[in-house]
């Protein structure tokens, strides 16, 4: 394996490691979106004379940096006093990138279906806006930026919708050694765990960060002192992208997608994953490299709701196959985690870009966009020896481009979001899009059909467009027990 420069760097750090013991510093966030240096000045944590000077003679080159300008605020618009009882928060950005990203609020009641309820926007433009979650006690969104590092500025952007019909931007944060904000799983305390998929820089070595309630960075994992932790993601590429929790068995499962870096110009191919990092969720170190031989990018990992073995799975996009994992299997040389082929979802899902899920409350259904082959697929996983497939994989389906995923509460309806990414002229990732909310209903045997959508190009025409690139679903049918998306 090659010694990129970034790989050096850290070697580096490893011997700063061994020779300070204290325990890692947390370090303090940064304030509100205030500009800083793109790589942080870590010399606090690794204390080694002339690391920075080193830093900056071997970091690699960067792509087109974007010049932080402040954003152009959102046109004028009207909210509607309608207070619907199932509300769609989709994380947006406009077409052009010059407008602010905003956080838009839609009705998804019958009656009212598509009704364009507010839109919030944060005080930065051009971040990509990618995942979007919910804190436990439902009062608070994060919406995390894939792109925000190109402008300097913070990764994470905390809503508070506690008036879930006017949710107001609160803070926003960023990490020290990682970017390219990913998947977030809301913590039972509050709080967050996010995946960074790449460098403070973009390059390969993203980590994986913790958030407390009040959007304060608690940690990244693995830590700069964690030494094994450190040794692991050297070894092997680590660009975590899907994050799943088992909270009561105490487990962590990454999958390991692309380095963000290699998708951006000038670039000699994008560098794919093929594994996925187990971690011992109380003490945040890795405990085993999975790998899924070929994977070509994981890029989603869940555990499968209800499993007694907390199994999960895992989307291998070049091969276009849905993996199972055991966590606490062991293998025939008594390592532990254990990588089984599920379901080959056959040809037109090889190679589509990104393959992401999401599961019916009970585990038994499991929904798979392929993005590029404009295709949703539904595996019934009654019988984990026998799934069986609902969708006809050859039927051309009314969607373009779609990617994320969200079962309703009510298990009556996917969301499914018609945008992946856009890089433009920077990039190699512009997948063709539609740009709609679409609204799918679940029938009762857990297959699909196509039915209402919202078309955010036209919604948002005044900016060139939107491109919702993921949802937070609620329903407010008992306001006092306000359901959330299950994950
Ligand atoms: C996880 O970490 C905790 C705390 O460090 C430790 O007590 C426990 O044994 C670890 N569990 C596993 C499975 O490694
Ligand atoms: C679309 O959804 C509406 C509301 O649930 C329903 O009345 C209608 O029958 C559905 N149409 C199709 C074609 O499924």
């Amino acid at each position: 394996m090659p010694l990129t420069p970034l790989k050096a760097v850290f070697i580096l750090a490893l011997h700063a490691a061994s020779s300070f013991a204290s325990p890692v510093p947390h370090p303090k966030p940064n304030p509100l979106s205030i500009p800083g240096s793109l790589i942080p000045d870590i010399s606090r944590i690794i204390q080694v004379p002339g690391f920075n000077e080193l830093l900056s003679t071997l970091a690699p080159p960067l792509p087109i940096l974007r010049v932080p300008t402040p954003p152009v605020k959102s046109p004028p618009f009207t909210a509607s006093s309608l207070k619907p009882k199932k509300l769609g928060y989709f994380w947006t950005g406009p077409g052009n990138i010059a407008y602010a990203d905003f956080l838009a609020v839609y009705s998804l009641d019958d009656d009212t279906f598509g009704t364009f309820i507010t839109l919030v926007d944060v005080p930065t433009s051009g971040n990509e806006p990618h995942h979007l979650n919910v804190a436990k006690d439902g009062k608070t969104l994060v919406g995390t930026g894939l792109l925000s590092l190109l402008k300097l500025q913070d990764v994470e952007y905390f809503f508070d919708i506690s008036n879930p019909y006017r949710p107001k931007f609160r803070n926003s944060g960023r990490a020290v050694l990682s970017s390219i904000g990913d998947e977030i799983v809301a913590k039972p305390d509050g709080g967050f765990f996010i995946t960074h998929m790449g460098s403070a820089g973009g390059t390969n070595l993203g980590r994986l960060t913790e958030w407390n309630a009040q959007g304060k960075l608690i940690g990244e994992f693995p830590s700069a002192l964690d030494i094994p932790g450190t040794l692991n993601i050297v070894k092997d590429q680590f660009s975590p992208h899907g994050l799943s929790i088992d909270f009561d068995k105490n487990i962590i499962l990454t999958s390991d997608f692309v380095v963000p870096l290699s998708t951006l110009k000038p670039s000699l191919g994008i560098q794919k994953a093929d594994t996925l990092r187990l971690w011992n969720l109380s003490s945040r170190t890795i405990i085993r490299t999975i790998t899924i031989p070929g994977g070509g990018g994981i890029q989603d990992v869940k555990f499968i709701p209800g499993n007694k073995d907390s199994a999960a799975i895992a989307t291998a996009v070049d091969l276009g196959q849905v993996w199972i994992i055991y966590p606490f299997k062991k293998n025939a040389d008594g390592t532990q985690g254990v990588a089984e082929l599920l379901y080959d979802l056959g040809p037109r899902a090889k190679g589509v870009v990104a393959i992401y899920s999401d599961f019916s409350a009970n585990g038994r259904f499991l929904y798979l966009s392929l993005t590029t082959a404009n295709h949703i697929a539904v595996l019934d996983l009654k019988n984990l020896k026998k799934p069986v497939r609902l969708d006809n994989p050859n039927e051309q389906q009314p969607v373009i481009g779609v990617h994320s995923l969200r079962v309703t509460p009510d298990q009556k309806n996917l969301v499914a979001l018609g945008y992946f990414v856009r890089q433009g002229d920077i990039g190699l990732i512009n997948t063709p899009a539609d740009y709609k909310v679409h609204y799918v209903d679940i029938l009762p045997n857990g297959a699909l059909s196509f039915n209402r959508t919202i078309p955010f190009e036209t919604e948002f025409a005044n900016r060139g467009g939107g491109r919702p690139h993921f949802s937070v679903i609620a329903d407010l049918t008992d306001p006092k027990k306000p359901k959330f998306n299950s994950y």
